[in-house]
C-alpha cells in the first residue's frame, strides 16, 4: 500500500526516527522521510529502512516524488493532518489521496515482542515513580495545594529531567477528584483527604499510565488496598477495586472490547454507582497515550495478544469525591497480565 504520513509518533513507528517538520512516505517497497536542513545529520544517523529527503517544501516535495513514482492513489489518516496542510499538499495534483482513518493506529494495535518489553518497563518505570511520590507526599505534601502537587509529580515522575511524561498528571483531593480529568486548583491536601493521582511517563517513547486513589496519611502509599474513613466512600472505593480486578480476571482473547468494557460496568451498575461512572474501561497505550483498543461499551474489536490497554473503572460523586484504580495491561496467553501492579 502506498501512504503519506506527518504524525510523529506514526512517523517513528515507521522508521524510527521523527522530529517536528516531517513527512514519511511509503511507496511500494520505497520510503522516503523528507525533511528540512535542520534535521539532516539526526536523520541521517536515526532514521532507518527510509531514505532521507531534505527539502524546505516538504509537500512539495512529497507531490514531486509521488509523480516520479507514478503513483495515482496515497492512503493519509485525516487525523493526522490540518486542513491548511492538506489542502496545501493536495492543490496542484491529480494523485489521489484516499483517507484511511486510524491507519498508523491500526498498524500499531498489536504490539511487537520489543515493544511489549519497552512497554512493560515503562508501566515498572511508571510505578516505581509513585512510590517515591507517596514519600515525598507523606514528607512535603501535606499543607501544599494541587498545583504544588502536580508541579512535585511532573519532578519525580520526569525523573528529574530523564522521562517525557505520558500526560500532565491529574492531582486531585476530594470533590475535585470528581472530576475524571480535573485541573489543579488551591485546594491544600490535609491528613484524611482522598487524593487521586492518574500519571504516567514514557520509557524509549512508550507511555506508561496509572491511577491511584488512597486516603491520605502519614506514610500513606499507592497501593490498592485503602481504608477511608467514612463508610460511602468505602463502599465506592470497594465497588472500584472489585470492578478493576473482577475486569483484569475475565479479560480474555476473543472477546469483543465491549464484552470487556461490561466486565466493569455491569458489576458497577448492580452496586447502585452506574450514574457516577462516566467514561469507558479503558484504552490502548503505546506510542500515543490513548490508542487502540479502545475498552468501550461501543466497540466490537476483537481483543487479541500482544494488545496493550488500560483497565481503569470510576466512580465519580459530583460535589463530593472521585475513585479511579487503573493499571494497564498485556494480553499473554490469552489473558491480562498487569503491567503496572500493586
Ligand atoms: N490517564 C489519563 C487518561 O487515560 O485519560
Ligand atoms: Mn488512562
Amino acid at each position: 500500500m502506498n501512504y503519506i504520513l506527518k504524525d510523529e509518533n506514526a512517523i517513528y513507528y515507521e522508521c524510527g526516527y521523527s522530529c517536528d517538520n516531517a513527512v514519511y512516505l511509503h511507496l511500494g517497497s520505497e520510503a522516503f522521510f523528507i525533511t528540512d536542513s535542520r534535521y539532516t545529520i539526526d536523520a541521517k544517523e536515526h532514521v532507518k529502512k527510509a531514505k532521507v529527503v531534505i527539502d524546505g517544501d516538504l509537500y512539495g516535495r512529497a507531490v514531486t516524488l509521488l509523480k516520479k513514482a507514478r503513483v495515482k492513489k496515497v492512503a493519509f489518516d485525516p487525523k493526522e493532518w490540518t486542513v491548511a496542510g492538506f489542502e496545501k499538499l493536495t492543490s496542484g495534483t491529480k494523485v489521489l489521496f484516499k483517507p484511511e482513518l486510524d491507519l498508523s493506529h491500526k498498524k500499531r494495535i498489536i504490539k511487537s515482542n520489543e515493544e511489549l518489553k519497552i512497554i512493560a518497563k515503562a508501566a515498572k518505570l511508571g510505578a516505581k515513580a509513585f512510590e517515591k511520590l507517596a514519600k515525598e507526599f507523606t514528607l512535603n505534601g501535606f499543607g501544599e495545594h494541587e498545583f504544588t502537587l502536580t508541579h512535585k509529580a511532573k519532578t519525580i515522575l520526569g525523573g528529574e529531567g530523564k522521562y517525557d511524561l505520558s500526560f500532565d498528571p491529574i492531582v486531585a483531593i476530594n470533590a475535585n477528584a470528581a472530576k475524571p480529568h480535573a485541573t489543579p486548583t488551591h485546594k491544600k491536601l490535609k491528613k484524611g483527604d482522598l487524593l487521586l493521582v492518574d500519571a504516567g511517563l514514557k520509557y524509549k517513547r512508550y507511555c506508561s499510565d496509572r491511577t491511584r486513589t488512597v486516603f491520605a496519611d502519614q506514610g500513606f502509599v499507592f497501593k490498592t488496598v485503602q481504608h477511608f474513613g467514612k463508610k460511602k466512600i468505602q463502599k465506592a472505593y470497594d465497588t472500584v477495586l472489585k470492578a478493576h480486578d473482577r475486569a483484569i480476571q475475565k479479560a480474555r482473547s476473543g472477546m469483543k472490547a465491549k464484552e470487556v468494557d461490561a466486565l466493569t460496568r455491569d458489576f458497577i451498575e448492580k452496586a447502585g454507582f452506574g450514574k457516577y461512572y462516566v467514561h469507558s474501561t479503558g484504552h490502548g497505550v503505546g506510542l500515543d497515550i490513548h490508542e487502540m483498543p479502545y475498552i468501550s461499551s461501543r466497540s466490537d474489536t476483537l481483543i487479541e495478544d500482544g494488545m496493550v490497554f488500560t483497565i481503569e473503572p470510576g466512580i465519580y460523586i459530583p460535589g463530593a469525591f472521585g475513585i479511579r484504580i487503573e493499571d494497564m495491561v498485556a494480553m499473554v496467553d490469552g489473558k491480562a497480565k498487569v503491567l503496572s501492579g500493586n
